[in-house]
């Protein structure tokens, strides 16, 4: 791995100038590789019609070579020469939801090189609301594929520094516009059958997406069932992982999941842990004052606690503890995707300790 000097490109978030941006989108048209925010997390980019420029974003970032990118464009013209057609099922989908956190898979065109799909004969596709990551793909004027821009198996970032801290030295652009307003990267939906599949949950809901389409799979309990046997190929590695243990306190009553925090907390401590919690405020009473605690709001909240997730991962590894104590909430709405990356950060398959 070759290393080289990391550009940080401060913009506005709304109105980024297309001064600022434009020796980056030069670069990656060119071919290189541009870590830029969106909506739900900093993606990694790269042409996505340049097979060497999409190959090395698996070497950057140390992805497996069979788990597929998404491929960002700004509207739904520039997606139509990726895919073979343009469903019913997936216009209604795109005009309820784009631009915005919703990828849709679907299958994929000769336009769209193998490396993209992981040799899969369909291409997810994603229309981000994000000023910036639109006006970058504008600029470049590519289709730009991007994996979340964080090394395979990190937290994925929702701050430009978590990208600095995992690609700075790798890559010869960041840019920079605070903070992710998701922090869960999009819903993913398999659009080739009839009935829509989410492959991996987000932001916008089996409810919502059931709403347009009529109907929808792969959510609940079936969602639990997708995540042994995945048809998402990246659903199936070890992810979001903070170099801490995860431990979830997941009691569905706030009083007795508050006691449940606090004995955890005692013991772990007791244990000769250094303890890190990541909840609401009404959850956090009565701590030992040992444990470090990263609060997302007052109450319990879903939405607000994905927002956060990814961050406070980060930041309670910065602040050197050992284990985290993470707040478990109801699976429903926001609650799956919330969950569903939760209980991925504390599976301790695969983890080198
Ligand atoms: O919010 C997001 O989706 C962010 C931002 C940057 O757009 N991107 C992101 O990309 O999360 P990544 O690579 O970290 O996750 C892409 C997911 C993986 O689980 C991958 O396996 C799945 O989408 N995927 C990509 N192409 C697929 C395909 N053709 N069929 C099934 N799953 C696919
Ligand atoms: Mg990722």
């Amino acid at each position: 791995m070759t290393v080289m000097n990391t550009q940080i490109i401060r913009v506005d978030a709304e109105h980024p100038s297309d001064s600022l941006l434009l020796p980056a989108a030069m670069a990656l048209r060119q071919g290189q590789l541009v870590a830029f925010p969106t909506e739900t997390v900093y993606g990694l980019g790269a042409n996505a019609l340049d097979a060497a420029a999409v190959r090395a974003i698996y070497d950057v970032k140390g992805r497996p070579g069979d788990n597929p990118m998404i491929v960002h464009v700004t509207c739904i013209a520039d997606l139509l020469p990726l895919v073979q057609a343009l469903t019913p099922l997936a216009e209604k989908l795109f005009k309820a939801f784009s631009p915005g956190p919703l990828t849709l898979v679907m299958l994929k065109s000769p336009e769209v090189p193998d490396v993209v799909t992981a040799g899969l004969d369909t291409v997810a596709v994603r229309i981000p609301s994000h000023p910036v990551a639109r006006r970058l793909i504008e600029l470049a004027g590519v289709p730009v594929a991007a994996p979340s821009a964080n090394r395979s198996g990190r937290p994925s970032p929702t701050r430009a520094w978590h990208v600095e801290l995992d690609l700075a030295g790798r890559i010869p652009f960041i840019i920079e516009a605070g903070n992710s307003e998701f922090g869960l990267e999009s819903t993913v939906v398999d659009v080739t059958a009839d009935v829509p599949v989410i492959l991996r949950p987000g932001t916008i809901t089996a409810a919502a997406i059931r709403e347009i389409a009529g109907t929808v799979l792969g959510a609940g309990a079936e969602m639990a069932a997708n995540d042994r046997a995945p048809r998402s190929p990246g659903m199936k590695y070890r992810h979001y992982a903070p170099r801490a243990k995860v431990v979830i306190a997941d009691n569905p009553d706030l009083t007795a999941r508050a006691l449940q925090v606090r004995q955890m907390a005692d013991n772990l401590i007791t244990d000769g842990q250094r303890v890190g919690v990541f909840g609401c405020a009404e959850l956090l009473t009565e701590l030992p004052e040992q444990a470090v605690t990263v609060i997302y709001g007052q109450t319990p909240d879903a939405a607000a606690a994905g927002a956060l997730l990814f961050d406070a991962l980060r930041r309670l590894d910065q602040a050197k503890v050992t284990v985290i104590i993470a707040e478990g909430l109801s699976d429903r709405g926001v609650g799956a995707a919330y969950m569903n990356r939760l209980r991925k950060a504390a599976d301790t398959m695969n983890k080198e300790k």
